[in-house]
């Protein structure tokens, strides 16, 4: 670990957070003298506090171990890039369209990795007026079922939450191209391409 290089990350965020270092002190319970320490590499907060620095200043255990915050490239929010998060915990889904640190139920996550549709989860596009109707063919019940069903264009994103019990199937309005991703609580992320013909 390199002290002077904690120490710099901690003071530039208390001065982003405009908290003097005894204001930064009372919130911890500790002496202005201890943070002052920390600040010139003198000394590291203990693991408890840690926990509250990373609560305090919006910034993960990791880096301010690091002595980092790890800067995402610049991707003009790509929106062909999202990635879909699910928590194994509570089921939660995220979406992100960079490179996020995301974390769920105390755990960190990785972006969900896709596969083809196979046999036991096949997609059906009909088209009605002037929508698509996209349908799994796939189990519905409490155990096994999908959570989701997602359209994901060049500038639109549409993210349908499902059910158990409830159809398996969304309309959309009409697209031409894009993926259609839908997610089996047990078997993963599932995605086809739509090249279609106007
Ligand atoms: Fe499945």
């Amino acid at each position: 670990m390199d002290l002077i290089k904690n120490g710099n990350l901690l003071r530039k965020l208390r001065k982003e957070k405009r908290l003097t270092k005894k204001e930064l002190a009372d919130k911890l319970g500790i002496v202005a003298k201890t943070v002052s320490k920390w600040e010139t590499g003198h000394g590291f907060p203990d693991v408890s506090t840690l926990s509250a620095l990373s609560e305090i200043f919006g910034v993960s255990e990791k880096s301010l171990l690091c002595g980092d915050l790890p800067q995402n490239k610049q991707e003009s929010g790509n929106i062909r890039r999202t990635k879909f998060y699910v928590c194994p915990s509570c089921g939660s889904i995220m979406q992100a369209m960079g490179n996020c640190e995301i974390s769920c139920c105390g755990k960190s996550l990785k972006p969900l990795q896709t596969q083809a549709p196979n046999n036991e989860h096949t997609l059906t596009i009909s088209d009605i007026e002037d929508e698509l109707f996209l349908e799994v063919s796939h189990s519905m019940s409490k155990e096994h079922y999908i959570s989701f069903i997602a359209y994901l264009g060049y500038d639109k994103l549409y993210t349908f939450r499902l059910y158990p019990e409830q159809d398996c199937a969304i309309r959309i309005p009409k697209a031409y191209n894009g993926s259609i991703l839908y997610y089996c609580n047990q078997h993963g992320l599932f995605a086809y391409r739509i090249t279609r013909k106007r």
